[in-house]
């Protein structure tokens, strides 16, 4: 069974890898990129992410969430990365992306990189590669991406309102990851990436007291994982909670924890309380290998959402400030 679901795995990408040119491009990005001007490209990235998660294994969550939250606006293009400066407020300091760490794991290997190839690997496609090569550190699914992403010249605050927020239920979340294209099997695929990480009390606690005019904690979780949600609060707003059992793995656990009602998040939770989705938690439940294949070809798309091309963008020369 396993070893069937894997091999669908490598076909499913050799088709979406074979469905472009015969040299593998997708949306006018390419496999082989880099190939010819920057070879070492990718294991720099690898390298530089290696190093830093063997020192700190948290920040393969903060990479992946970071790929989302800067493909979810304006694309895949980096926009995520960029400083405020005196006349613009940027993406990374709406309150949706002030826990977002590892920025300085990019800026590394984006030094490396002006160093072996200037001007060439632009910050968008070294974020994805790197979400990537976190997403395969933590035990999760290998898999190619296609590079080309150009950098974005436009980093507000005010887009930032387009990122999903803790308290949307599944219909919101259908409409939101239907807006940029994604089914709902690829919605609840993504949220899998849950598997890694926390929350801090503050995304969470509204479950907790005063959840509604007939409930007091939200009646989605199980009685003991609201006191333990509720322990984790009385350490404060940035108190953190593990979503699931394993935090620096990459398994299915994410999606046992929604059977036994412990989902952190009510976005979370929501995805089993929804008889919608309900059948797609279980099947991840039990079976980690769809789930690993979903995820891959979901994280695939997502990468690809609105990419810019050519002169629609630039490769930034310090992935922090605009050219
Ligand atoms: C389905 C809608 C989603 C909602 C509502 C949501 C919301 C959140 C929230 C509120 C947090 C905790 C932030 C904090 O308290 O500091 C979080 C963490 C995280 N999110 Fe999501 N998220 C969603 C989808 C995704 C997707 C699609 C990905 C990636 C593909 C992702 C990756 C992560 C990761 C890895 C973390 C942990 C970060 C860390 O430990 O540093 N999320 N998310």
């Amino acid at each position: 069974m396993v070893v069937s679901k894997l091999l669908g795995a490598i076909l499913v990408m050799e088709i979406i890898v074979m469905s472009g040119t015969r040299f593998g491009a997708v949306d006018g990005l390419r496999m082989d990129y880099y190939m010819m001007s920057c070879p070492f490209a990718e294991i720099i990235v690898k390298n530089t992410v290696n190093t830093a998660l063997q020192s700190d294994p948290t920040l393969a969550a903060a990479l992946v969430r970071m790929h989302f939250h800067d493909c979810f606006i304006q694309g895949c293009d980096a926009s995520v990365l960029v400083d405020s400066t005196k006349d613009n407020t940027a993406e990374k300091d709406s309150p949706a992306n002030l826990s977002l760490r590892g920025y300085e794991i990019i800026d590394d290997a984006k030094q490396q990189l002006e160093q072996q190839c200037p001007g060439l690997v632009s910050c968008a496609d070294i974020l994805a590669m790197a979400a990537r090569d976190a997403i395969f550190f933590a035990g999760g699914p290998v898999y190619d991406i296609p590079k080309g992403r150009k950098d974005g010249r436009r980093s507000k605050i005010e887009d930032t309102f387009n990122l999903p927020p803790p308290f949307f239920n599944t219909t919101q979340l259908i409409t939101m990851f239907g807006q940029h294209g994604f089914t709902v099997q690829e919605m609840v695929a993504l949220s899998g990436a849950h598997t890694l990480g926390v929350a801090q009390c503050s995304s969470f606690k509204n479950r907790l007291t005063k959840f509604d005019s007939t409930n007091d904690v939200d009646p989605s979780i199980d009685s003991n994982f609201a006191k333990t949600l509720s322990r984790t609060c009385s350490r404060g707003d940035k108190a953190e909670q593990p979503f699931d059992g394993s935090r620096n793995s990459f398994d299915n656990d994410y999606f046992n924890s929604l059977i036994r009602k412990a989902g952190v998040l009510f976005s979370d939770q929501t995805l089993y309380t929804t008889p919608k989705t309900r059948g797609i938690v279980n099947s991840y439940a039990m079976n980690q290998a769809m789930f690993f294949l979903d995820f891959q070809q979901a994280m695939f798309k997502m990468g690809l959402l609105d990419v810019k091309e050519g002169t629609a963008g630039e490769v930034r020369g310090d992935c922090r400030k605009i050219n």
